[in-house]
């Protein structure tokens, strides 16, 4: 009888990028940046998954696309297009492995501290006090939303344009669910009520995103 196939290692069709099988390792932040680049340390631990044979590999922890979302627990600096040669350099040493890469990228919205990079006030949907890192939230106005739907364009647009198959909005915790829970939205305009406005946000964030790289790249959403 013919062995049965392994179902783990069978390729996977993801958009236009054949994975050759279904291991891929998710993001987490091994806190390896210098500067918030994905230095050398940085793109040698996902290499080394890479040789293991992985079919793609997931690295910033939620790299921060804004500036009033600083680093609290060492994320890669998304907010700037210094780091498109770092992820050139990035996805060529990966690619070499035929394994893909992908970015998770967050505004941390509430969940970050005003004490650190620019010192900016922490923003978030309404003024609910964040347990872990206890700012207390300045309530976004429609600049704020406007300015931060075009930081996630322009962060996914400096994926793309440094060679990345794609990156995955880290919504659970962060900014995109502040405005999808009614826990921490208590907003009484076009972004909170019922779940339609309560999810404005995120769709309004994917809907910049794909005007800005396009029909090819690949975009995804991680909800714990
Ligand atoms: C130190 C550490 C940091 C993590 N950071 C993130 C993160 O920033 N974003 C995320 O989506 N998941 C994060 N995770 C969760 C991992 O992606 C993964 O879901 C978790 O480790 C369980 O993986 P497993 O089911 O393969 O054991 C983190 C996990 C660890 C251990």
């Amino acid at each position: 009888m013919a062995p049965k196939k392994d179902i783990l290692l069978q390729p996977f069709q993801l958009k236009h990028l054949t994975l050759k099988n279904r291991i891929l390792s998710t993001p987490h932040e091994p806190a390896y940046s210098k500067d918030g680049m994905p230095k050398e340390q940085y793109q040698l631990y996902h290499e080394a998954k890479a040789q293991g044979g992985l079919a793609m590999t997931m690295f910033g922890g939620s790299a921060s696309i804004a500036p009033d979302s600083p680093s609290v627990f060492g994320q890669l600096n998304l907010a700037t297009d210094d780091i498109i040669p770092y992820f050139r350099e990035f996805s060529a040493r990966i690619h070499k492995y035929d394994c893909g890469l992908i970015c998770q990228i967050s505004h941390l919205g509430r969940r970050t501290v005003w004490d650190k990079a620019d010192w900016l006030p922490v923003i978030a949907p309404s003024r609910v006090r964040e347990p872990a890192h206890r700012a207390f939230p300045k309530v976004m106005d429609m600049a704020d939303i406007a300015r931060v739907r075009q930081a996630y364009a322009d962060a996914a647009l400096r994926c793309k344009e440094g060679g990345l198959d794609g990156c995955e909005v880290l919504q659970h915790g962060h900014l995109p669910e502040q405005f999808l829970s009614p826990l921490t939205n208590f907003r009484t305009d076009a972004y909170g009520g019922s779940l339609e406005n309560r999810l404005r946000f995120t769709i309004e964030i994917f809907t910049a995103m794909r005007e800005a790289v396009g029909p090819d790249f690949i975009l995804g959403v991680r909800q714990g």
